[in-house]
């Protein structure tokens, strides 16, 4: 079969590394890509990216399969339009992908089926909502409703912190539209995770644990980013957190997407916060998570391609997903100033020399290429991913192939996976 993957992250190189292994794969698209895509896939970079020159596209190409690795698209329906036109692609639909694309729609759904959440109220206007802070006072979370590129939470230690981000969102729109309206959540305590299954809306086969490391520099400090590293799987899922999550959170979250007639096909992702009260949902979102299915997708012994199918077919019970018992530990580096300002077009040296270390694959993100080399070309520009016995070991493999490459500017954590270790 050939699949086409649409993204140009280090998750969608991943996506397209592991489905060019499927043994019924014959060949992989990427639109765009990336310089590392490059490698495993055919990259398209189309005149027409909206979801008519796309589909025109997979169709002109016989693609068997589309999988879309991020969420605009998601949310904004590419799956109902390609079906509408017959063709075969991953992911939820428009009315299932709300679980990510509307805030206030995840809280109220949690909420209506008794699913372990965060006290939380909306607003349409600013008045109202520093109403509410006067009422509940700091700590307290703000949050833009829509999609907002990852930007649009704003955690408040302070009254004045959150009055500034209440005006911020609603005042003076930082955030657009996802703007208009306004939530304020309970600031929830603990330790964080990524818990991510795959569902074709009534059976859910659950990934291994992981968790992502947001803030920007070492000992979780400076402003988030997109994700500067992840492992999995995390030892503060310990089976009995585990057993909750599931019985708790993804199966009753599958059975309410349903029951609202939003049958959720696809990748529900949940972002767990480990409370002193158990696991407590922080966010959905409607795919897989970047840098995630880079340690993920590491783990995954079963072909992907079968499983994603089965996800859309309805027939997820018969698929096996078989995981590696090894660990798998990515480190993010990203571009000098992310996730601020920060320049591209930096030559990248030594990723063969990285490539060649045992279980070790070097992960592009935002990377192009120019003249024959490898260029950066976004903030976060590679995932050095690497498996190893335990976690330790994963994090020594991973930071060994990390000091093989260089580029200007270059920065990363060195601190990716001591919370594991910390345990
Ligand atoms: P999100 O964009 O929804 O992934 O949120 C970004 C980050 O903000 C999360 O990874 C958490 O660290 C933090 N966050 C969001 N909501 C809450 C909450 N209710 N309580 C504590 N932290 C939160
Ligand atoms: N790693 C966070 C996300 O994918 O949303």
């Amino acid at each position: 079969m050939k699949v086409a993957v649409i993204g140009k992250g280090g998750r969608e190189h991943t996506i397209c590394w592991k489905i060019a292994q499927s043994s019924n794969v014959k060949k992989v698209y990427c639109i765009p890509g990336n310089a590392g895509t490059a490698d495993v896939a055919e990259n398209v970079v189309l005149e027409d990216n909206s979801f008519d020159g796309i589909a025109a596209f997979v169709k002109e190409n016989e693609i068997d399969l589309t999988v879309v690795g991020p969420e605009d698209p998601l949310v904004e329906g590419i799956v109902d339009f390609f079906q509408e036109k017959g063709l075969n692609v991953f992911g939820p639909s428009k009315k299932a992908a709300i679980i990510e694309g509307s805030k206030i729609f995840m809280r109220e759904l949690l909420q209506k089926y008794g699913i372990p959440n965060a006290e939380f109220a909306s607003f349409t206007t600013a008045e109202e909502a520093l109403g509410y802070l006067q009422e509940k006072g700091a700590p307290i979370v703000v949050k833009a409703d829509g999609l907002a590129a990852g930007k649009g939470v704003i955690v408040c230690d302070t009254m004045d912190e959150a009055e500034a981000a209440i005006k911020q969102v609603m005042v003076d729109k930082a955030f657009g539209e996802a703007g208009s309206q306004v939530i304020l959540e309970e600031k929830l305590i603990g330790e964080e995770a990524s818990y991510l299954v795959f569902t074709d809306g009534k059976t859910i086969k659950p990934m291994v644990s992981s968790q992502d490391h947001k803030p920007v520099f070492d000992g979780d400090k400076g402003p988030n980013t997109g994700g500067m590293g992840a492992y999995s799987p995390a030892p503060v899922v310990t089976d009995e957190v585990e057993k909750k999550v599931l019985e708790t959170i993804m199966k009753p979250t599958v059975e309410a997407m349903k029951k609202e007639g939003r049958k959720y096909k696809g990748i529900l992702y949940c972002g767990l916060m480990i409370t002193k009260d158990g696991p407590k949902v922080v966010e959905f979102n409607c795919r897989f998570g970047d840098p995630e299915t880079q340690a993920l997708l590491m783990r995954l012994e079963s072909d992907l391609a079968p499983i994603l199918q089965a996800c859309m077919d309805g027939t997820l019970a018969e698929q096996e997903v078989k995981w590696s018992k090894k660990a798998a530990c990515c480190v993010v580096m990203a571009s000098g100033g992310y996730p601020e300002k920060y320049e591209k077009g930096k030559e990248i040296a030594g990723l063969e020399e990285a490539n060649s270390l045992p279980e070790t694959v070097v992960f592009h993100a935002g990377t192009s290429n120019a003249d024959g080399k490898v260029v950066t070309a976004g903030g976060r520009v590679l995932g050095v991913t690497s498996l190893g016995a335990t976690i330790n070991e994963s994090i020594g493999n991973a930071y060994k192939a990390v000091e093989k490459i260089s580029f200007e500017g270059a920065q990363y954590r060195k601190d990716i996976g001591q919370k594991a270790l910390n345990r």
